[in-house]
């Protein structure tokens, strides 16, 4: 597959900069953007759960489906999440699944040892998870405990949500009133075994990863169970080619990878009062994504060059330091122009490796880190990053259309950032669209796009900008930041002209 090409250079003279030069092949367009790129993560942490999605059955002030709040089911079927991972994060390797099954008023309490040390009354547990993607019209991805569980736990679970006939753990399923099995493709075996899923070293996990894989099977075989190994943080290469030449490809439905937006751990910044030396380096580790996913790519391509293991990329996002005076147990961030950034810049770079990168999931979904959504009791909001998701859906399942770019340079200090990121697509009904995000906070940006094969006559398209990076909505001002046509854009022939305003995300549509 014909690889993106960036060639960023400085091209700045008297403060004017020059334009930047992009050429998509369309008639080249072949691998498909997978929509699993579109995931979603909800943790039992903080309130992404318990006050987030869950408000209980008897909740008279929320409106709610089964205890799950209605708004929340509406903005994510709106969204097209295409997969929702639960329940965690490090939460997965503490939690016992047969707790959370069963009348509630029955159910074992736990402490969340991971996140604030709270106790949860497992009233969320299997059947609401399970029943509440199907609410949403999402897959659900479950992960299970590895660090603390065991093997037979995992194979009961499979068995309890899958088997399709008379088994101990169907039979269960069904005394606890769900007659069908829920079909779940996706397990996660573990969670960042290399850390808080059990410190263990690349090759112990091998084989741990290889027992629990060998007794995880679809028993009825009406489900074909998608497996995924816990992968790499960040640039452990090693973790990677461990896994790659230890684990039979046969075993392996996809290797995950984590990698945050931070920019120190110890001194992580605020969320919404950050400088513009702040911003520089949370993009800075938001684009290395690009180069982390072409490392560990490279070393899959060594053990399977036919690329049947999928990179999943199931923890990603921004991380600042918590909202002043919330739990620091809780990762309660607000959202900003920023993040709308981080996500335009990180779904280009998935689609860019589609090849590979065929799984993804946003760290999280509502209330917690790079949340979609954000909750106050009754009052829900969107976030800048919601709106970039809902911008980018255009692209799920479509073709990916190569891209070679030349691009100006973003630059802070002595260092620099190619200012344009960019990716874009070819849907069944013959549409291009494409995806650009002007990471530079000052400077406006001229781009010239040249189409190689295609026959559009229109462009249209949507903006999301606002008058300062540090913006975000509120329970007070939810809409401050939302989508807006775009009028910047001009076709002639196969070159389209766009102007761009300083952080900016556009998605343009040709027909
Ligand atoms: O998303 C928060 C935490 O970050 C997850 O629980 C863990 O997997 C990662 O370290």
């Amino acid at each position: 597959m014909k690889r993106l090409l960036i060639a960023c250079t400085t091209l700045i003279a008297f403060n004017t900069h020059a334009q930047n030069n992009l050429v998509f092949n369309v008639d080249a367009a072949k691998t498909t953007i997978s929509k699993q790129i579109y995931g979603h993560f909800a943790e039992h942490l903080g309130h992404c759960i318990y006050g987030g999605f869950y408000v209980g059955e008897g909740n008279t002030k929320i409106p709610n489906t089964n205890g799950v709040r209605n708004d929340v089911i509406d903005a994510l079927k709106k969204l097209k999440i295409a997969n929702l991972r639960w329940p965690g994060g490090c939460f997965a390797d503490t939690y016992h699944w047969k707790d959370g099954i069963g009348p509630k008023n029955k159910r074992p309490g736990m402490v969340n040892a991971w996140w604030g040390g709270v106790t949860e009354d497992n009233s969320f547990g299997t059947h609401d998870f399970l029943n509440m993607c199907e609410l949403i019209g999402t897959e659900p991805y479950l992960a299970g405990n590895v660090g603390s569980g065991t093997v037979q736990d995992l194979t009961d679970w499979v068995q309890y949500v899958n088997f399709n006939g008379k088994s101990p753990m169907s039979d269960l399923r069904q005394q606890n009133g769900r007659e069908k099995p829920w079909h779940v493709t996706y397990w996660g075996v573990g969670n960042e075994a290399w850390g808080c899923g059990g410190n263990m070293t690349p090759e112990h996990y091998a084989d741990v990863y290889r027992q629990y894989a060998t007794f995880m099977t679809g028993w009825s075989n009406e489900t074909k169970i998608f497996r995924i190994a816990s992968g790499a943080n960040s640039k452990d290469y090693n973790w990677t080619e461990v896994l790659m030449k230890k684990i039979p490809l046969n075993m392996l439905g996809g290797l995950a990878l984590h990698h945050y937006s931070v920019i120190e751990w110890r001194k992580k910044g605020p969320a919404v009062d950050f400088s513009e030396q702040q911003y520089f380096e949370t993009m800075q580790s938001a684009l290395f994504m690009d180069s982390l996913v072409t490392k560990h790519s490279a070393i899959m391509d060594k053990y399977d060059p036919e690329k049947r293991v999928a990179l999943v990329v199931d923890e990603w996002g921004g991380w600042y330091d918590v909202e002043p005076g919330t739990n620091p147990g809780f990762l309660y961030q607000q959202n900003t122009m920023r993040d709308a950034m981080i996500a335009g810049a990180t779904l280009n770079i998935f689609h860019n490796h589609s090849d590979r990168v065929r799984m993804a999931n946003l760290a999280q979904t509502i209330n917690v880190l790079q949340a979609v959504l954000l909750t106050n009791e009754e009052k829900m909001i969107l976030t800048p990053t919601y709106h970039v998701m809902e911008m980018y859906n255009v692209h799920q399942d479509a073709k990916l259309v190569p891209l070679t770019i030349k691009c100006n340079n973003y630059v802070v200090g002595n260092e620099k950032l190619p200012a344009i990121s960019a990716s874009a697509s070819k849907d069944s009904t013959g549409a291009m669209h494409i995806s650009l995000v002007n990471i530079d906070a000052k400077a406006a940006q001229d781009i010239s796009i040249t189409l190689e094969g295609g026959n559009y006559k229109t462009v249209g398209g949507r903006i999301l900008t606002s008058a300062k990076l540090q913006d975000h909505n509120t329970f007070e001002q939810p809409a401050k930041i939302k989508p807006a046509p775009f009028q910047g854009a001009a076709l002639k022939g196969k070159t389209l002209s766009v102007k761009m305003p300083p952080f900016s995300v556009v998605v343009l549509e040709l027909k």
